[in-house]
């Protein structure tokens, strides 16, 4: 069923223990690292999501072999052999339906010396420019890394050599600081990344090269230096970190339908942004080694409070949509300032049919607090956007539909049995089709 929808019963207070899934953001970057192996490796804890199996058809469109082990319990391992690559040119259809194919531009540059990707898609909350990435990579010596190349919606690099530079990022990004990261672990000589990106999974996607034999230090901090290397032997298995926006939104979804539920398999620390807001509002978050406990005491009034996003260790942009959810159930007004991107608001019209009370200035949203929302029919207009939606439904009374439900399912691996695991009254339901051609 190509369009489907989430079909939830709200108002049940979530109970309970859930298992955190791999870093969507850590193992996409990942697969691309992959492709640059001279040799195997083997990848475990890695999320069935939609995402990583469309990373995984374009890598074997380029003739990596990617084999998928699927345990009893549920948890998937790849085998990767890319031995087979036999192209530099990762321009099958399937790369503009996600943001993360490209980071082949900087993968297939480190294997191959040369790069053609056809312009990447991903989530619709602004332009979503590469500017960065090119910059970068004509630095590094490619030729073509400007957009005046694309041609016919491909854009094509070659470097011979692929030299080593210093690379200022004018914005600190996540995918230029991985994409410069995977070419100059291949590059002739030493690269430095200056305002480079710290979430944890930059961290986690230089842990897998280091492990294949590059040279990385620094990654998590503000400057990474990266020295080449010839080869990149591989033959190991790497396990994925804890997906962090996952993480988050469990602790969310808990706190909006007055729950307790402890959340495991995570890193505590990753989630200290969201920990600390939280806290301050009014929740309770006990940590453990690798547990949080979110639960609330009935007697405790939640407060509103101010969010900015920012980069990390700064509050994550992909928990904006699902907090101001928790902004819109508290007492008072709260402020959320949006500063990474520059249209991530789509779903509060969504969340206004569902009776929120909140106003767009520009990047900044106020929140006005409800008691409850109510249940309608809504639609899902991005991955992180649907994900808030289902925390909504979840508080809601009545029975919610979500359209356009797999765009959730990009990102979070069997959120409808996690939910139901919880206590969630939740179940797929046919495309209410009631938001198909809306015309303004
Ligand atoms: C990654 O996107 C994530 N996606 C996004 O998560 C996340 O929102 C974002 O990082 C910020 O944390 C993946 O990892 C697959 P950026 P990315 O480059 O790399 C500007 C999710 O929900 N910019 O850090 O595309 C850009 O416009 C997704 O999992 C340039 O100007 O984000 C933005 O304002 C949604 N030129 C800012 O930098 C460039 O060349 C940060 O973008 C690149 C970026």
């Amino acid at each position: 069923m190509d369009s489907y929808s989430y079909k939830i019963k709200g108002g049940i207070p979530l109970k309970g223990d859930v298992n955190i899934s791999g870093s969507k953001n850590a193992v996409l970057g990942i697969l691309a690292a992959a492709m640059m192996i001279d040799g195997t490796c083997t990848l475990e804890n890695v999320p069935d999501i939609s995402d990583v199996h469309v990373m995984v058809k374009i890598c074997e469109s380029l003739g990596a072999k990617i084999e998928t082990e699927i345990a009893p319990e549920g948890s998937v391992t790849l085998h990767i052999d890319p031995s087979g690559i036999n192209t530099p040119k990762a321009t099958n259809p399937d790369v503009s339906k996600i943001r993360a194919s490209y980071y082949l531009l900087g993968a297939l540059l480190g294997r191959c010396g040369e790069a053609s990707l056809r312009m990447p898609g991903g989530c619709d909350f602004g332009q979503r420019p590469i500017d960065l990435h090119l910059k970068a990579f004509k630095q590094m010596g490619a030729k073509g890394a400007d957009y005046r190349n694309i041609n016919g919606g491909v854009i094509s690099l070659h470097a011979n050599p692929l030299r080593g530079a210093k690379i200022f990022l004018d914005i600190v990004s996540v995918g230029a600081t991985i994409n410069v990261m995977l070419a100059a672990c291949k590059a002739q000589g030493n690269t430095t990344i200056v305002n480079a990106a710290k979430e944890p999974h930059i961290v986690d996607v230089a842990n897998f090269l280091n492990a294949m034999g590059a040279r990385i230090r620094g990654a998590g901090t503000d400057t990474i230096n990266i020295a080449g290397v010839p080869h990149l032997p591989g033959n190991f298995t790497y396990s994925i970190i804890p997906d962090q926006i996952e993480t988050g939104t469990y602790m969310i979804a808990a706190a909006v339908t007055g729950g307790d539920v402890t959340i495991h398999n995570i890193i505590p620390t990753h989630m200290d942004p969201l920990s600390s807001k939280m806290r301050e509002m009014g929740y309770i978050i006990e940590e453990g080694d690798d547990y949080l406990r979110v639960y609330k005491d009935p007697e405790e009034e939640i407060w509103g409070t101010n969010v900015k996003t920012a980069p990390y260790p700064g509050f994550p942009t992909d928990l904006q949509p699902q907090t101001v959810v928790l902004l819109c159930l508290s007492k008072g007004q709260s402020k959320m300032d949006e500063d990474v991107w520059e249209n991530r608001y789509q779903y509060i019209p969504e969340l206004i049919r569902m009776g929120a009370n909140i106003n767009i200035f520009d990047h900044i949203a106020l929140v006005n607090g409800i008691d409850k929302f109510t249940s309608a029919d809504v639609k899902a207009p991005d991955l992180r956007a649907g994900a808030a939606l289902v925390c909504a439904a979840l508080a809601a009374d009545g029975v919610t539909y979500i359209d356009e439900a797999r765009r959730i399912d990009r990102g979070y691996e069997k959120i409808v049995d996690k939910l139901r695991s919880l206590g969630a009254d939740i179940e797929i339901a046919e495309s209410r089709g009631i938001f198909e051609d809306t015309e303004a």
